[in-house]
């Protein structure tokens, strides 16, 4: 997931935190993979551990705050997130489970990297709490309002093939994948 702010991020400037790291390529709406359903991770062993790793590199690169295994062409249920101030606190959820959401619904602007330059309004449960495992395979328990619960659901949907303008009119839909369609053969001439 991504946030319509420029983010002049001081993590940057530290030293890189995983190392050797990777750059992975995201794809980008509408392409096909991006609806691929996601399987469950058997083990949590060090493929994963680079995944993971390779995934917050290319989250942080992409100034974004979500990152699904699904958008860097990997179909494994590995979710990494960051969405702290500071970027310095990135969270692997693997194989995540939703345990209970909230009736209360909030409406905020998302966007996606792999929907570059696009922002829109989407709803979702207000809070959200789920269980995980982290990169030790230790499981984990979220509770998660705000801006982290809107992006576990965002990054779950990833998982499932969902990408966030699936939630807009079809009208709009229409327009961001011509857009996205026209960026493209733009970038391959
Ligand atoms: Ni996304």
């Amino acid at each position: 997931m991504r946030l319509f702010i420029s983010q002049t991020s001081p993590r940057t400037a530290k030293k890189r935190q995983y190392s050797p790291m990777a750059i992975l390529t995201i794809l980008s709406y509408p392409d096909p993979r991006l609806h691929t359903v996601a399987k469950p991770v058997a083990v949590v062993d060090d493929r994963i551990r680079t995944l993971a790793a390779d995934m917050i590199e290319t989250m942080y690169e992409s100034k974004g705050v979500g990152l699904a295994a699904t958008q860097v062409n990997v179909h494994e249920r590995v979710v990494v997130m960051d969405v702290s101030e500071e970027h310095n606190q990135p969270l692997v959820m693997i194989n995540p489970e939703l345990l209970w959401k909230s009736d209360e619904r909030i409406k905020g602007e998302e966007g996606c990297l792999s929907v570059p330059g696009v922002f829109d309004n989407v709803e979702r449960a207000a809070q959200v709490r789920i269980q995980a495992l982290d990169e030790h395979g230790n499981m984990q328990t979220y509770e998660a309002d705000g801006l982290m619960a809107v992006c576990i659901q965002h990054e779950m949907d990833h998982l499932m093939g969902k990408v966030f303008v699936e939630y807009l009119s079809l009208l709009k839909r229409t327009r961001i994948r011509g857009k996205l369609v026209k960026a493209q053969r733009e970038l391959e001439r």
